[in-house]
């Protein structure tokens, strides 16, 4: 058996931050894809002439040809517009759409097989979009969110109390915006409830800052958003893909009953291995929780609306 190959089509910030720790983690060989002339190339090339340093063997190629992507195992989607400071996800939505379509049409075609992990904003109308016009089986389909925001809440939590983020374990449901929904009470520091640590009034401060945790970074770069957090979140969901290692964490799934949801991709905690979505965990929630939950659904169920005008 050769190499695992892994596609990413969208060079820029964090398509080419995805190359690079793909490629580092030697998870495969990397087919970088982007409409621009000559910056996949020249990045994927660079990154090329980073394995040897590294002591890497992975071949990354940058290219505007999605022949070159042909039988990918995965495929992890970037491509789009970022969102600038002051702009919402949804403000991105009708552009997206449209770029994202194109290319999970494009890269469905040559690697039927693949499994497709989808990055771009606004995540779950994008994750839909690459579902309709890939027509990949849905739990081949995978969205990038949870992941990014319980790395943002791990680390403020780790800053706060003082214990490494390895010991910090949460979980966020729901869709990735401001309607998330992070589930406090399961969240673990070495075991212990967080509550054990901090006070609930800091915990939920932590948690708001956690919601906002996009636009704080937007509202610093000011040129664009945030790209090495999303990218190494997105290898992590790669690497449980690639190496079948049937990891546990939040994802935008597709739901066929599970959580008493049907039809639409949301944030909820699942395994992944080479089967992509291989089981939604459901969890017990309390009512005040599933309202929260049921809020975030319906803002989900609202934009996947729009995204069905555009299609
Ligand atoms: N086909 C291929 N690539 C495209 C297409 C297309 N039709 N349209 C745009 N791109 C490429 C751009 O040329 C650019 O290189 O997508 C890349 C986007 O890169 P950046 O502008 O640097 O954006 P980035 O920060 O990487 O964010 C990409 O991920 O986190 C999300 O919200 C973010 O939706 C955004 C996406």
């Amino acid at each position: 058996m050769g190499r695992k190959k892994i596609t990413v089509i969208g060079a820029g910030n964090v398509g080419a931050s995805v190359a690079a720790y793909a490629s580092a983690q030697e998870l495969g060989d990397v087919v970088l894809v982007d409409i621009l002339d000559g910056i996949p190339q020249g990045k994927g090339l660079d990154l090329f002439e980073t394995t040897p340093v590294l002591g890497v063997d992975t071949s990354v190629v940058g290219t505007n040809d999605y022949k070159i992507s042909q039988d990918s195992d995965v495929i992890i989607i970037t491509a789009g517009i970022a969102r600038k400071p002051g702009m919402s996800r949804d403000d991105l939505l009708a552009t997206n759409v449209k770029i994202v379509g194109e290319v999970a049409e494009k890269a469905a075609f040559y690697s039927p097989g693949a499994i497709m992990i989808v990055v771009s904003n606004p995540l779950d109308a994008m994750v839909y979009t690459a579902w309709k016009k890939s027509q990949f089986e849905p739990r081949h389909i995978i969205g990038m969110a949870g992941v990014l925001d319980t790395a943002r809440l791990r680390s403020f939590i780790s800053e706060e109390i003082g214990v490494s983020v390895e010991d910090i374990h949460a979980l966020v449901l729901g869709g990735h915006g401001d309607t998330m929904v992070p589930l406090t009470r399961y969240c673990f520091v070495g075991g212990i409830p967080v509550t054990n640590f901090i006070s609930s009034e800091r915990l939920e401060e932590i948690v708001q800052r956690t919601r906002q945790g996009g636009a704080e970074i937007v509202g610093l770069l000011k040129t664009g958003s945030a790209y090495y957090a999303p990218s190494a979140s997105a290898v992590q969901m790669a690497r449980s893909v690639l190496l079948d290692k049937k990891r546990l964490m939040p994802v935008a799934a597709y739901l066929d009953g599970e959580f008493s949801e049907r039809g639409i991709f949301v944030g909820v905690p699942a395994i992944l291995g080479s089967a992509g979505v291989e089981k939604v965990v459901e969890v017990d929630l309390t009512p005040q929780e599933m309202a929260a939950f049921g809020n975030s659904v319906a803002a989900v169920r609202e934009l996947v609306k729009e995204v069905d005008r555009f299609l």
